[in-house]
């Protein structure tokens, strides 16, 4: 490894003393801890794992040879929101004005990044766009600005950090730009998300494998990238490419059963069920409705990832809202429920997955993914 992870290495272990450290170590240090806290906001900090948790490395119990489009993987949809309440939509009211819905209409998670990645999580749907200025790269979900201070700079140390302290482990980042957030797209926009991920150190974090998805061997101790965009000003010329292409045009919009070819030669292919918004139901159709209908989308599509193109990669939404019903169905009454008598979609697919354990369920994209216990660990199959 070169000079930059060693010096992560050395923030790794905070217990040495600092005059046992060099002096170059020791400003690495204090830079890499003055990027962490300015990506806070979206990193949030991590309070580390203990050794009893099953979900911080469990990967390592995995063979390095292990495909992984065979794997379980839990991940977390529209990751970013997770400290987005209505508090925080307030104290951002200068960016984004009150012409904005309410913030449990935006708000998908509520546990930082370093609490998903310590709780199992491996893969993360990060929407980036500028933040507020148009010069740095931050994330947003639609018209909410989820930090206008934390960068995507920040963010990609904070998990070349972790995995630096976890280095069985490997983490999927599916990268969207985020429309509708009343920001500029131009060349410099992508010229920035572009530097980000073919710097230096991005190439040592980065799994460099072009239009195919290795083995978790290949993917541990760095990050493999789904890109759910293209380059529009960006010559291609420029565009190295890596990871696999999921693009916006292929991915059609609310659907329960997507199929991207990302690799023609080779014939790999992307199962995808993306069916967010309910809005097949009638207004006024209630939570438990809306909850079975999105309940029955995610069945249907893990069953098929139980059953059929073993080789191929399925990714499935359990995450959904219905803004439009009347009072609105948001992330969390889909995700949990609208009170005990009414569960949601998590507590429904908690027994489907331990009736299916051993089964190849692919990527399940959760919200707010650790709110009915054992969740996590029924998709890993733990
Ligand atoms: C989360 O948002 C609140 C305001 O709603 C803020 O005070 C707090 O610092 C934020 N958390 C982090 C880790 O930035
Ligand atoms: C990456 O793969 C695509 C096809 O999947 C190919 O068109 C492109 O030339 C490759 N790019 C590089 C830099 O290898
Ligand atoms: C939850 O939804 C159900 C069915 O949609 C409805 O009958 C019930 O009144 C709702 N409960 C609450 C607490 O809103
Ligand atoms: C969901 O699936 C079940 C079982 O297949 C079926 O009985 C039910 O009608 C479906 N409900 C909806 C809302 O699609
Ligand atoms: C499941 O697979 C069958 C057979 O390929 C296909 O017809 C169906 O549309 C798939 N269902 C979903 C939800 O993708």
């Amino acid at each position: 490894m070169l000079a930059t992870s060693l010096s992560l290495l050395a923030f790794s272990f905070p217990v040495l003393a600092a005059s046992s450290l060099s002096a170059q170590q020791v400003l690495a240090n204090a830079a890499l801890a003055d990027i962490l806290e300015r990506g806070a906001p979206i990193l949030g900090y991590d309070t580390g794992c203990s050794q009893s948790t099953p979900t911080c490395d469990w990967m390592r119990n995995y063979p390095d040879s292990t495909k992984l489009v065979h794997m379980n993987l839990p991940g977390t949809h529209d990751s970013a929101t997770w400290n987005y309440t209505q508090a925080t939509q307030d104290l951002f009211f200068e960016y984004t004005g009150t012409d904005i819905p309410p913030a449990e209409i935006f708000q998908c998670q509520d546990k930082s990044f370093f609490d998903m990645l310590n709780g199992g999580i491996r893969v993360f749907d990060l929407r980036f766009a500028y933040n507020p200025g148009n010069a740095l790269l931050g994330f947003h979900h639609s018209q909410a600005v989820l930090s206008p201070t934390a960068t995507v700079n920040d963010v990609w140390f904070g998990f070349y950090s972790w995995l630096e302290q976890h280095p069985t482990e490997a983490v999927l980042i599916s990268l969207n730009y985020e429309s509708a957030t009343g920001t500029p797209r131009d060349l410099n926009l992508e010229q920035e998300i572009y530097d980000l991920l073919t710097s230096n150190i991005a190439s040592q974090y980065w799994v460099q494998a072009n239009g195919t998805l290795g083995t978790l061997g290949e993917a541990r101790g760095k990050l493999t990238f789904l890109q759910r965009y293209d380059y529009e000003f960006l010559p291609a010329s420029e565009s190295k490419r890596f990871g696999i292409q999921l693009p916006p045009e292929a991915w059609t919009d609310n659907d329960p059963s997507i199929e991207i070819v990302y690799n023609i030669a080779e014939q790999q292919k992307a199962f995808i069920e993306d069916y967010y918004e309910t809005n097949g139901l009638p207004i006024g159709a209630g939570a438990a409705e809306n909850i079975q209908w999105k309940f029955n989308a995610t069945i249907a599509h893990l069953e098929n990832a139980t059953t059929i193109n073993p080789d191929q990669l399925y990714i499935t939404f359990a995450s959904s809202e219905h803004d439009e019903d009347v009072p609105p169905e948001t992330p969390r009454i889909m995700a949990l429920g609208n009170g005990t008598d009414t569960p949601g979609v998590n507590q429904k697919l908690l027994p489907w997955l331990q009736a299916n354990k051993g089964k190849r369920f692919g990527i399940i994209m959760l919200d707010f993914f650790d709110a009915v216990p054992g969740l996590v660990e029924a998709v890993i199959g733990l």
